[in-house]
């Protein structure tokens, strides 16, 4: 297959983007639902499915959010965040990759719903992210997912050519 064929899903994918900037317009209810109902369809080891989600819409909480660390400010442009949650007491060893998994699977389900984002990085913010939002222990925040339509349309951003990435047989 040629890479100019034109393939409608390969299209889809390529033109989802990292956005920090969104209108005022609120987010539907119906379509945050709907959203992660597509996400929990993501692959999970021994389809554990060891996620869940929290919808914050607490303007106290989402400042706070965006607090976290200096890459954390898209969260006050938002109206609602998604915090994916894995949980280490039902998959030990796989939550975090399981976690990750289903979190680009709701980054692609909003996509697919006109509705945009960016990944919030939580893995050194795990404690103060529980603390925020009342989380016990047990559960990891993988990502954090402010929401909302799009107020910019960034460019796609540059990524290492496939020479570069590929190797055959050995390294
Ligand atoms: C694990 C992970 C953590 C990220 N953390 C942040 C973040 O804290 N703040 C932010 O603005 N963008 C964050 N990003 C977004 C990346 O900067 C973005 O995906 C990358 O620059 C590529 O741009 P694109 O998503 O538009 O293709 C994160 C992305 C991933 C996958």
């Amino acid at each position: 297959m040629s890479t100019a064929e034109k393939l409608p899903c390969a299209d889809f994918l390529l033109s989802r983007r990292s956005v920090r900037k969104f209108s005022d317009e609120p987010v539907p209810d119906e379509l945050i639902y709907r959203a992660i109902d597509i996400a929990r369809f993501a692959p999970s080891a021994h389809n554990a499915q060891p996620w869940s989600f929290l919808v914050v819409k607490d303007r106290e909480k989402l400042e706070k959010l965006a607090k976290i660390h200096r890459w954390s400010k898209p969260i006050a442009n938002s109206k609602v965040a998604i915090i994916v949650f894995s949980d280490e007491k039902v998959s030990p060893k796989s939550h975090l990759v399981d976690g990750a998994i289903v979190a680009t699977y709701l980054w692609l389900a909003l996509h697919c719903l006109g509705l945009s984002t960016v990944w919030i990085y939580t893995l050194e913010q795990a404690e103060e992210i529980r603390r925020i939002v009342n989380a016990p222990p047990h559960l990891f925040p993988v990502a954090i997912f402010p929401v909302g339509f799009p107020a910019e349309s960034p460019p796609p951003r540059p990524r290492r050519s496939l020479e570069e990435l590929v190797h055959v047989d050995s390294y």
